[in-house]
């Protein structure tokens, strides 16, 4: 069977509807693109969990600020399509902004998950999960699945999705996957690509020091403390840092040092900058 390519929502109705009246399961995997293999392991999680898998790339102005990389951010089209073809994925949705924002991004009803989105990383990117949830549930209404798959590298993200599912009952069940990594440990992401060679050779401390914090969080550390070291190690090799913060993993709630007990589950999440690259990565544990 090749592989349906679909930019109009009727299209896409017709052939989901068709796949429904077929007992068909049907799981999504959406994206904005330029896909590596961090992508393709969703997909493959998806093929593995349903009969039919479709994958969305739209690159979603909504989520990005003004001063963010959306007239950059990498657009690789043919190459995408290449490989989710090879991969055997039924159906690639491809919305355009009028589809997406009939009434211009301004004017559009949106959605928006409270405190989950206003913290962590959204202290940093006010906007930006207002801006992926309602793309999100647009993308979930255009394709009606019963099973969607997204990467725990955006562990934030994928709360708040889970929330957003359980808070508007959708009746779609949505998996983590687990953060494919390059063989020196940094998470592979698209924004990876506008590293250069010092900088890349760099950027594997980012992975390294959420080890070294697991490890003194582990050793009994004070938690600020673990966190202020952690800080100074990026900073002293040129990273500008957001956060590195450590958390309780489902409410991303803040832990204090009487509250680390046995059995807690903890992750500790970080941003930061290196050069003009913002790279972020988490690393859940539990003590
Ligand atoms: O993780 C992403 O690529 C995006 O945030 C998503 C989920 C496709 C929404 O635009």
């Amino acid at each position: 069977m090749s592989m349906t390519l679909c930019q109009n929502i009727e299209q896409l109705r017709a052939q989901i509807d068709g796949w429904r009246d077929d007992k068909e399961i049907i799981a999504f995997v959406p994206t904005m693109g330029n896909l590596h293999d961090g992508h393709l392991s969703l997909v493959e999680i998806a093929q593995q969990k349903a009969s039919r898998v479709v994958v969305s790339i739209y690159v979603n102005p909504l989520q990005f600020s003004p001063d963010e990389d959306f007239e950059s951010y990498p657009r690789t089209l043919d190459a995408d399509l290449e490989q989710l073809n090879k991969l055997g994925v039924d159906l690639v949705f491809m919305p355009d902004d009028s589809m997406m924002y009939p009434q211009g991004q301004q004017r559009s009803t949106f959605v928006d998950v409270p405190i989950l989105s206003q913290i962590i990383e959204g202290e940093f990117r006010p906007g930006f999960f207002k801006g992926v949830a309602t793309a999100v549930l647009k993308l979930f209404n255009m394709v009606q699945p019963d099973i969607a798959v997204f990467g725990e590298k955006d562990f934030q993200q994928l709360l708040i999705i889970r929330r957003l599912v359980e808070d508007l009952n959708l009746p779609i069940k949505i998996i983590g996957a687990e953060t494919r990594r390059e063989s020196d440990g940094l998470a592979m992401s698209s924004r990876n690509s506008y590293l250069n060679v010092s900088e890349r050779a760099k950027s594997r401390l980012l992975s390294e020091t959420l080890l070294v914090f697991r490890h003194q969080i582990e050793q009994g550390a004070d938690i600020k403390q673990a966190e202020k070291s952690c800080v100074e190690t990026l900073e002293n090799h040129g990273f500008i840092v957001d956060y590195v913060t450590l958390r309780e993993t489902s409410s991303l709630n803040e832990v204090s040092d009487d509250e680390i007990t046995k059995n807690k589950e903890l992750i500790i999440l970080a941003a930061a900058k290196i050069g003009k690259t913002r790279l972020i990565d988490n690393l859940k544990f539990t003590i």
